[in-house]
């Protein structure tokens, strides 16, 4: 039997052990890591994350060939196969501070592997980690006189938050990198096999070790700067009476441009965008690069710009003046169906709304734990409620800032109802229909379609 450790049961660990131990009953799979709560609670029902689909995949598996541990040392040694899938967020700290990779976390783990491994054993990354960082932990592992070979392969993960299951399950590819000698192509051949059990052969993609390493980063900065294009025109949209809706949709429908990733918002949130555009802007900042990283700082700069952007656009439609206002926030999540509230944009949002005095209500249906823990700093001028009725009412104004379904489905006239008038309404997601918004009474707001006003 073989046997898999993956070291972190976060986002990517959880979910991703979940599905190879659901798929594969003959690998045994030990999820390790050093939060106690995490551990604890991925052996309860309450998962540490919320994941639609993901409670069901883990049921089938767990306590069959799927096991959560905080003794990491133990899950280490008897592994053939270990994954790291640890976090690498961006360094607050000396060289490279704001913009390049905290390894920290990554080598800790690359040490306590070398330490207690016994036994020959491939080493997988799973984190998202700098171009040849697998170099630096070839180093680290092979110091001294142990007599162990670890062979390191890059398989970078690319699950999105909110549709991690379906992701896994049918992934548009696999990517493996792996060195091109005898041991590397050994080990690459073992992990294609544990993913061919249910990914079709064709989308396990092979490629050396760099290439892998550097295409995660490219992923998301792909996937980023589509967003950030797409809000720097909705700027424009809203100059010119263009509707982004209708822009996208026409680009869209261009089969070399395609439809996705071309939804006008907030900005983008989450853990991984942001921080590895950074990465990849300091990577080719350290090769002497400076017009390829200038070229994807932009990413970072639009979407900061269009996060401030829906700020100044909330104070200026309500007279200059949002000092005392009851503002409601509806959504808090970096996206629809996660808990997740890393870098979402609501984060910025409500600190700019607060240091204009405003009283802010946060609601999400999924978010409210970690949305309390965002920012202490604010404590006097925020209070939650989970109701999105109850949130509203006596507001100037409701801000929508996630695109959660439910949104979409809510009671706008009895919202409206119990709003000061005049109520504003601001579509962060340009998700609702504004006609019939405008209609009931509302002052609305809408990235890309800009504002409708009943005020002469
Ligand atoms: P996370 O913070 O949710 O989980 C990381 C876990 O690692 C934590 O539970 C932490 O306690 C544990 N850990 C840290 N150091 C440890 C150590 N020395 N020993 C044992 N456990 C340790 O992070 P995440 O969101 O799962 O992301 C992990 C990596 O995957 C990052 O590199 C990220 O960029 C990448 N990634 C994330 C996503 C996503 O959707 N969140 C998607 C693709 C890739
Ligand atoms: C993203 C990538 O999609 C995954 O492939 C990758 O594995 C992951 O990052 C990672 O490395 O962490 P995730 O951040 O979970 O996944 O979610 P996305 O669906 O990519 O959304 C990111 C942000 O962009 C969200 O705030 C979302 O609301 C925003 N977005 C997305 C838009 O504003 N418009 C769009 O058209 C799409």
């Amino acid at each position: 039997m073989t046997k898999i450790c993956c070291i972190g049961a976060g986002y990517v660990g959880g979910p991703t052990m979940a599905m190879i131990a659901k798929q594969c009953p003959d690998v045994q799979v030990n999820v390790v890591d050093i939060n106690e709560n995490r551990i604890a609670a991925w052996q309860t029902d309450e998962l540490p994350i919320y994941e639609p689909g993901l409670l069901e995949v883990v049921q089938e598996a767990r306590g069959r060939n799927l096991f959560f541990s905080t003794d990491v040392d133990q899950g280490i040694r008897d592994a053939d196969i270990v994954f790291v899938s640890v976090n690498t967020p961006t360094k607050t700290f000396g060289e490279g501070a704001g913009c390049a990779s905290d390894l920290q976390y990554w080598e800790l783990c690359a040490r306590r592997i070398k330490e207690v491994s016994t036994s020959d054993k491939i080493i997988v990354e799973k984190s998202t980690l700098p171009v040849r960082t697998a170099e630096a932990m070839e180093r680290v592992l092979h110091a001294g006189d142990n007599p162990v070979h670890f062979e390191v392969l890059s398989n970078p993960e690319f699950l999105a938050e909110g549709t991690a299951i379906d992701d896994l399950h049918n992934p548009d590819r696999v990517l493996i990198g792996g060195h091109e000698t005898e041991t590397g192509r050994k080990a690459i051949q073992t992990l294609v096999e544990i993913y061919a059990t249910w990914i079709p052969r064709e989308r396990i993609l092979t490629t050396n070790l760099w290439s892998s390493e550097l295409s995660k980063l490219t992923a998301n900065a792909f996937l980023a700067q589509r967003v950030s294009s797409i809000n720097a025109i909705s700027a424009l949209c809203e100059a010119t009476e263009a509707d982004v809706a209708e822009v996208a949709h026409a680009i869209g429908t261009d089969s070399r441009i395609g439809p996705k990733f071309l939804k006008a918002s907030i900005g983008f949130g989450g853990s991984c965008f942001k921080k590895d555009i950074l990465n990849l802007v300091y990577l080719c900042e350290t090769y002497g690069l400076k017009e390829p990283a200038e070229y994807w700082r932009q990413v970072v700069v639009m979407n900061e710009y269009q996060e401030k952007r829906f700020v100044t656009t909330m104070l200026h439609s309500m007279f200059n003046t949002i000092a005392n206002k009851r503002i409601a926030v509806l959504g808090f999540a970096f996206k629809a169906d996660t808990g997740d509230t890393r870098e979402s944009p609501a984060i910025k949002v409500c600190r700019e709304l607060a240091a204009e005095h405003a009283t802010i209500v946060v609601s999400d249906p999924e978010a409210m734990e970690n949305a309390k823990l965002e920012m202490p700093e604010l404590a006097d001028r925020i209070g939650f409620e989970e109701d999105p009725y109850k949130a509203a009412e006596g507001a100037h104004a409701v801000a929508v800032l996630t695109d959660w379904k439910l949104y979409k489905e809510l009671d706008f006239r009895r919202i409206y109802d119990g709003m000061q008038k005049p109520a504003f309404l601001f579509d962060g997601r340009n998700m609702l229909d504004h006609d019939a918004l405008f209609e009931m009474g509302f002052e609305v707001y809408s990235i890309g379609k800009g504002y409708k006003t009943h005020l002469k």
